[in-house]
């Protein structure tokens, strides 16, 4: 196991290239398998989940070849199983895609129930629901959720609740159905549209994705092509907030604009000056950190994924701001750690309260999950001394490189392995 080891206080100065998206990689690396043939998928960020991802569909029978650190040819002509091992399945949330796009190729896909979450409760009915509607069964089984069909044919959905996932998996269930599938209230994320045009890229027929609704015509058969995966909102948003909070000065390279607005313009209102160019932007902050009341929603809302690294910045701001977690049930865990440096935090449900301080000191602190982790190195970055943080296979989920990038911005940051006594001792 590792850990950080962290000297803050210093601005971070520079430029960064933003990875692919991991919300995105980890849909249409399963998404190959519909195909049915060889793909070229370029910008894959170099994270553990995109590795899972990697190794089921290889477990499955795809034929795997790494052209460089983030492009990979992908051959699923010869995929043999539908069943992902309970161990990989398990290593990674979004192992659910692979229901989708299995039962969609073969009528039939089998993984491990998602495992209880640090996010609060993660119901996967929303998802069953549409497999539903298409002519799907399903059934659970010591911990494993199996779905099957006959034949699956379009049909019409209303999603309860908008839903990321359940809007991803009905995608890829339905572009090989027979007929129309028409999806309503479903999710508009970045990453929804770039599933799409993969989807279309393979020969699908999907529209709307973007807006809340999408209709897809079935067709017979779809075949490899080669995608270049978007580039990841929330790294990307986490790297803004680190310029923010240590008083930088931080050019973005590979990123989307556009995607940025929900977090460049409340990074705005706190007082930081962000610029925008074709593919880039830079953000700097010189003055003081204003206050601010967000509340997370579903795209074009703010991001729940960048809920906890906004707390921990705001808890330099001059005043009072209020965060409201619109998704989660459960994603304020990781403010006992910001009370440890030294921050004014009351959380009371789905609301943060924080009276902004002039300082954060440093201290041991915990990567409570993956998003919370990267709010964790960001407040320790901010405090002048040396910071530890914990748990850091949680950051490196979902972060590629993140030691090195920040180094090369001029943190004081580096990995320390922890001896294997010093882990069961402290269990
Ligand atoms: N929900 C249901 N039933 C369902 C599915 C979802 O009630 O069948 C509820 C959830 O409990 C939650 C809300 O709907 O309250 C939204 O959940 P959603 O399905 O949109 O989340 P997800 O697809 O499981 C993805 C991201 C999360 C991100 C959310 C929201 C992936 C792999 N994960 O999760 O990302 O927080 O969308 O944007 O795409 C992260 O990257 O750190 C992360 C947690």
């Amino acid at each position: 196991m590792e850990k950080y080891v962290i000297r803050g206080g210093k601005p971070l100065v520079g430029d960064v290239n933003i990875g692919g998206a991991k919300n995105a990689a980890v849909a249409i690396l399963p998404a190959t398998i519909l195909a049915g043939g060889k793909c070229l998928i370029e910008n894959l960020p170099c994270i553990s989940d995109v590795m899972a991802s990697l190794q089921i569909l290889s477990e499955l029978g795809a034929n795997i070849r790494m052209v460089s650190r983030s492009t990979y040819e992908i051959d699923t002509t010869h995929i043999d199983s539908t069943e992902v091992s309970n161990e990989l399945s398990r290593q990674m949330r979004a192992s659910y895609y692979f229901l989708g796009a299995l039962l969609g190729r073969f009528g039939s896909g089998q993984v491990a129930m998602p495992g209880g979450c640090n996010l609060g409760p993660r119901p996967i009915d929303q998802h069953l629901k549409a497999f539903t509607a298409l002519g799907a069964q399903d059934s659970v089984e010591y911990g494993q959720i199996h779905v099957r069909a006959e034949h699956l044919s379009g049909g019409h959905v209303f999603f309860d609740t908008v839903s990321v996932g359940a809007t991803m998996n009905a995608m890829l269930a339905a572009v090989l159905a027979e007929g129309t599938t028409v999806l309503e209230n479903v999710a508009r994320e970045p990453h929804i549209v770039d599933l799409a045009n993969f989807l279309n890229m393979m020969g699908a027929d999907v529209h709307g994705a973007g807006t809340d609704v999408i209709k897809i015509h079935g067709v017979k058969s779809l075949h490899g092509c080669n995608y270049s995966i978007i580039p990841d909102q929330i790294e990307a948003g986490s790297y803004m907030v680190a310029a923010a909070i240590t008083k930088g000065d931080i050019t973005l390279h590979n990123v989307i604009p556009k995607h940025m607005e929900p977090i460049t313009a409340k990074l705005r209102a706190a007082g930081c000056t962000v610029e925008e160019f074709d593919d880039a932007l830079r953000i700097s902050r010189t003055g003081e950190l204003r206050p601010l009341k967000l509340k997370t929603m579903p795209h074009p809302g703010f991001p729940t994924d960048m809920q906890p690294l906004m707390t921990a910045l705001l808890t330099l701001a001059n005043g009072t701001s209020i965060v409201t977690e619109g998704i989660w049930e459960n994603r304020f865990r990781y403010v006992d750690e910001l009370i440890r440096m030294g921050a004014n935090i009351q959380v009371d449900g789905q609301v943060a309260v924080i009276e902004g301080v002039s300082a954060l000191h440093p201290a041991p602190l915990r990567a409570t999950d993956l998003r919370a982790g990267a709010a964790m190195v960001m407040a320790a970055l901010a405090a002048d001394g040396t910071s530890e943080v914990d748990e850091t296979i949680h950051i490196e989920r979902g972060y590629e490189n993140i030691v090195e990038k920040l180094q090369l911005l001029g943190a004081d940051i580096r990995r320390v392995e922890i001896p294997a006594n010093a882990v069961s001792r402290a269990m």
